[in-house]
């Protein structure tokens, strides 16, 4: 049942994960799935209502500062540096994990990966529980992230609590940064963009190690619409003959996007955090329809737009291919 997000509703919910029961809850980035980070039987029911395979670990959010102490056993100094200045937002550590945490929530990796969301919900929800919330995305394991509460509903009806807060600001997940080795690595470009995390800590490793998967949610395909999709650099580059009864999907106006079947625009402007904040509700609405196929468009792949890129790279491996 999606309730509003009153003071009542956290406290509902609030009672709820201290009962070892799962709630959706908003976040800056996307909608998580929420329970008691240190229950493993409450993470359980994580895992079985997204469909998630079991060696794909959980973020785990907490409320301020004082608790990571609890869920990770060391921060080192980098990591602190992060921490202190986007904290809360939408950066996750990798860290070593305190004994508290069970390994269903790491996939029995040492590590354990935390963040404190900038969202008053989630924060006050996480207070009100008084324990760190293990939280994935709040969509079916290889859907689109949630950026709405009626977005989450569609895909998990049968939750007994999503609290909404309406439109998630950022609309991408967070920035994935792990600590586990001697320098640091960027496991997955998001809401805090690469550059100003390399000009606080100088250069991250890119990427996980192809030997050793560190990320193991980070599948090229993960993300697989329905509709075949293939990522332009340009409109230009679209044969008008392949326009007809596809749909494009466009960061910004172009006078060249004529003979689509229909058009998302993301932004009036191409300001890449408006192009984030609308991604993933557009490529829910591509989906629901029957188009041909869908066209997306890249952004420059700087900034925020690394992330959105990369979702666009997932979402175009993860789909059929488009039959010209
Ligand atoms: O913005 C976000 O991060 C959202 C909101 C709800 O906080 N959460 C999110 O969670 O995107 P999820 O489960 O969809 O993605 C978590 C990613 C997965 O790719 C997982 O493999 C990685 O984090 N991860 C979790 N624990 C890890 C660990 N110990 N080492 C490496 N990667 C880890
Ligand atoms: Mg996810």
């Amino acid at each position: 049942m999606i309730r509003p997000a009153t003071p009542d509703a956290v406290a509902a919910a609030a009672e709820m994960i201290r009962r070892g029961e799962v709630v959706a809850f908003p976040t800056e980035t996307v909608y998580g799935l929420g329970a008691d980070a240190t229950n493993p039987e409450a993470v359980a029911r994580i895992f079985a209502l997204k469909r998630r395979p079991a060696f794909d670990p959980l973020i785990v959010h907490i409320a301020d500062r004082a608790m990571s102490a609890l869920v990770a056993s060391a921060m080192p100094p980098a990591a602190r540096v992060l921490a202190e200045r986007f904290w809360p937002g939408p950066l996750t550590l990798v860290l070593p994990k305190a004994a508290v945490i069970p390994d269903i929530v790491t996939a029995g990796l040492p590590s354990v990966a935390l963040r404190m969301p900038d969202h008053a919900v989630a924060r006050a929800l996480i207070e009100a529980a008084g324990t760190p919330i293990a939280a994935p995305s709040a969509n079916l394991f290889g859907c689109v992230s949630p950026t709405t509460a009626a977005h989450v509903e569609a895909q998990l009806g049968a939750l007994r609590l999503v609290l909404d807060g309406g439109p998630c600001r950022v609309g991408i997940e967070s920035t994935i940064v792990s600590f586990v080795e001697e320098q640091a690595a960027l496991l997955r470009p998001g809401g805090v963009t690469l550059e100003d995390i390399e000009r606080l800590i100088g250069p991250l490793r890119i990427g996980t190690d192809p030997v050793r998967p560190v990320a193991p949610g980070q599948l090229p395909g993960h993300y697989a619409p329905r509709l075949p999709l293939a990522l332009v650099a340009m409109v230009a580059d679209i044969p008008a003959a392949e326009r007809a009864g596809a749909a494009l999907l466009l960061p910004q106006p172009d006078a060249d996007a004529e003979g689509f079947a229909h058009i998302e625009l993301l932004s009036t402007d191409g300001a890449l955090t408006t192009v984030a904040a609308n991604l993933f509700a557009a490529l829910r609405r591509l989906e629901a329809r029957p188009w041909r196929c869908i066209y997306a468009v890249a952004v420059p792949e700087s900034g925020l737009g690394r992330a959105i890129m990369d979702r666009l790279r997932r979402a175009s491996a993860g789909a059929p291919a488009v039959q010209r």
